[in-house]
């Protein structure tokens, strides 16, 4: 009989933990078969940025914490790399899984990788073709040295195959995200949040920003708040404000400005269970986040992205996402159409299920046996 596996299971950042949680209870099932292991690289480190979202999600406590922090792109993501390649040294995996884009993503892939370790990528092939994110650069290294690709959909499948990826190491297995979405949801009916914040249920917006093309830039971020404030005379906008963005608007002196209105909420950062509440009865989302343009497209909410381009295009053909940048003017037309208008008809991805992590899974099986 062949040996139990060790698989190093990777989250860093916020969007890593509902990603990661569907594959840990997917391989935890199994543990004549797999020995997971839980590396937090501490990329995020608040609590309401990290710890809370491993109650939310069932998550164990981390088996290793690296405790990276902020800082640059290059020191954040070579003090990854070392203090992953202790770990890998130390323990040795069969495999690594990293998921998404975010720097722990590519730090860690490219270590196991020069270690020889073999290494997954949950959420390959997906492309903005913008070199200015520096998620684009992480997701092109990373699935460039990853052994397997796991593949959330069909243009993603398409990405990889146009650089040359053989279609062997490829395998379309639906969205991770969604398990977790899908698992969850019952538990936002009995969220108190909305009643916290005397919202009501499609009563409101949701609002989350904190893509440095929006929130570093003065004159960008005034442009979006005029038209935000100008909607909160509408109707409500819930935001919670990321920690990036936050000091930034503090740092231009805008907080102030726009922190005493009634009917534009801002709050720090909440749970998984909260965020999703919040979506889930949202008249419309606003957001740069890619997360939020998928979960927006099973929940049924309209969305719009304020960013020039997706790396998930599948939420546009769905019909429920509409990619307008950041100028006060498309973001107003945007909006309009979408409250001007009563229901909306979206069609689900294909395998947007709830059942990817099972889809993997039964692949990394195979890999071993
Ligand atoms: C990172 C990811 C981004 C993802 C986002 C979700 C990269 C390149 N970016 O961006 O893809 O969409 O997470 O949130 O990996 N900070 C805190 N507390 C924390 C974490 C961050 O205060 O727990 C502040 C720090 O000032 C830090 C700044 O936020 O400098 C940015 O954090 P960082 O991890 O560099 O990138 P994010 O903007 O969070």
């Amino acid at each position: 009989m062949n040996a139990v596996k060790s698989i190093f299971l990777v989250v860093g950042a916020r969007p890593n933990f509902m990603k990661v949680a569907p594959l840990q209870h997917q391989l935890d099932k199994r543990p004549d078969v797999f020995q997971t292991r839980l590396i937090h690289t501490g990329q995020h480190y608040d609590a309401d940025m990290s710890d809370i979202f491993f109650h939310d999600l069932d998550l164990p406590t981390p088996d290793r914490f690296l405790g990276i922090g902020s800082g640059s792109h290059a020191e954040q993501t070579g003090r990854v790399m070392m203090a992953f390649e202790k770990v890998c040294l130390e323990e040795r995996p069969d495999l690594v899984i990293v998921v998404g884009d975010v720097n722990s993503t590519m730090a860690c892939a490219i270590t196991a990788k020069k270690l020889c370790i073999p290494v997954a990528h949950v959420e390959a092939g997906l492309r903005s073709r913008d070199w200015s994110m520096p998620e684009e650069i992480n997701r092109v290294v990373t699935d460039a040295i990853s052994d397997l690709l796991f593949t959330p959909s069909r243009d993603a499948d398409e990405n990889l195959l146009r650089e040359g990826v053989s279609s062997e190491k490829i395998h379309f297995v639906g969205n991770v995200m969604i398990d977790s979405l899908l698992t969850h949801l019952p538990k936002t009916e009995h969220r108190n949040i909305l009643h916290e914040l005397a919202l009501r249920e499609n009563g409101y917006a949701t609002l989350t920003l904190h893509r440095p093309s929006n929130v570093d830039d003065e004159s960008v971020m005034t442009g979006i708040l005029e038209v935000i404030l100008e909607l909160s005379n509408q109707l409500p906008v819930v935001w919670p404000v990321h920690p990036r963005s936050r000091k930034n608007l503090e740092k231009m002196g805008l907080i102030d400005r726009i922190g005493n209105r009634p009917n534009l909420k801002l709050i720090d950062p909440v749970g998984y269970l909260d965020m999703l509440a919040l979506n889930r009865f949202a008249r419309v989302i606003l957001t740069d986040s890619g997360g939020l343009q998928e979960e927006a497209t099973v929940l049924g909410v309209p969305c719009v992205t304020l960013r020039h381009n997706t790396e998930r295009p599948v939420t546009v053909e769905a019909q429920a996402n509409r990619v307008v940048g950041n100028e006060p003017k498309k973001i107003r037309e945007a909006l309009s159409l979408i409250l001007g208008r009563n229901g909306h008809q979206i069609r689900v991805p294909e395998l947007w299920d709830g059942k990817a992590a099972e889809r993997i899974v039964t692949v990394i099986d195979r890999l071993f046996s």
